[in-house]
């Protein structure tokens, strides 16, 4: 039986992005275990940058939640992303849980692929920001396939249920999730490196996507817009070859750092002493609190 599970990134009981992901399980037509994890809830504490879980997957400094949402991870067969917009971006639990994802890397082969599809909810039409970018980010940083992602609006908790267009929303998604490939790469206005539909622009005609980074041009063609991408060769969202070859990149940060380091020490020590900081009431090994000791 496949092992659903759904990340949902609200606090709410029964709120939307919940009942989003519920009805998407409920309208599967595989049978599967749907497991859920609502993750403002779980002790997730911030990643502290010690790269130490790139060098020995079971190794990271902080015991907490994390290792557990991880197993589970590892033992779904496809993933539901759920977030509502906050302030125009996924509430932060999800890129809490994310900042973490370094240890991912040694579990790229395992994760390449597996199918996933994200909902967004945001309480005023039109507002949900990057919220939809965000989600999609999280499912190409953990190796996913993602086979679709949708916006929907709804406020109040349960709200989003009084637009019956909603449930159709999520029995397309539930179709989705283990359909065919998307399309998305031969519609001219995605990226057709990864089917992101978000680029920044870095000139008048260049561009580049804010899913998979891979810069580009645009491109009017009888009236309508292309995104004319290159994505660079060995580029590590988009096989999984790559990727695992940017975590042996990242594993090589540690002789990097040997070899810079009285370099590096000389730029910033004399920063050291400048301006006050605000304590705080005490993050345990928060690098302000070594500092001051
Ligand atoms: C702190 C906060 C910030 C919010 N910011 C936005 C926003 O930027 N755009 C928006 O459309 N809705 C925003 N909302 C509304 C929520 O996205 C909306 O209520 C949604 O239904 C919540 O989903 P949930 O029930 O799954 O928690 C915000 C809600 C809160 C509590």
């Amino acid at each position: 039986m496949n092992r659903i599970l759904a990340l949902v990134a609200s606090p709410r009981r029964l709120g939307n992005s919940e009942l989003m992901a519920k009805e998407i399980s409920r309208n599967l037509s595989q049978p599967h275990r749907l497991q859920l994890v609502r993750l403002p809830d779980m002790d997730i504490r911030p990643c502290r940058a010690c790269y130490t879980c790139l060098y020995d997957e079971h190794t990271c400094s902080q015991d907490d939640d994390f290792s557990r949402i991880l197993e589970a991870i590892l033992k779904a067969d496809a993933f539901i992303l759920a977030a509502p917009a906050y302030l125009l971006a996924a509430n932060a639990s999800l890129k809490r849980f994310l900042d973490r994802g370094l240890s991912l890397h040694h579990h790229f082969r395992e994760l390449w692929g597996k199918p996933a599809i994200a909902v967004t909810v945001a309480g005023i039409p039109g507002m949900e920001g990057y919220t939809k970018l965000c989600l999609e980010s999280a499912a190409r940083l953990m190796g996913l396939e993602l086979k679709a992602s949708e916006v929907v609006y709804g406020a109040l908790p349960g709200e989003v249920f009084l637009d019956e267009g909603n449930r159709q929303v999520a029995r397309d998604l539930a179709v989705a999730l283990f359909g065919p490939p998307p399309p998305w790469r031969s519609l001219p206005w995605r990226c057709p490196a990864c089917g992101g539909d978000t680029f920044r622009f870095l000139g008048p005609d260049r561009v580049r996507c804010m899913t998979c980074s891979s810069p580009g041009r645009v491109e009017v063609k009888e009236g309508q817009i292309t995104f004319a991408v290159e994505p660079p060769e060995d580029h590590f969202f988009l096989t999984v070859e790559g990727a695992v070859r940017h975590g042996e990149w990242l594993r090589q940060m540690k002789e990097r750092f040997q070899a810079k380091k009285q370099e590096l020490k000389a730029i910033c020590l004399p920063y050291l002493h400048d301006g006050e900081w605000l304590e705080s009431r005490g993050v345990p090994g928060s690098a302000q609190g070594k500092a001051q000791k």
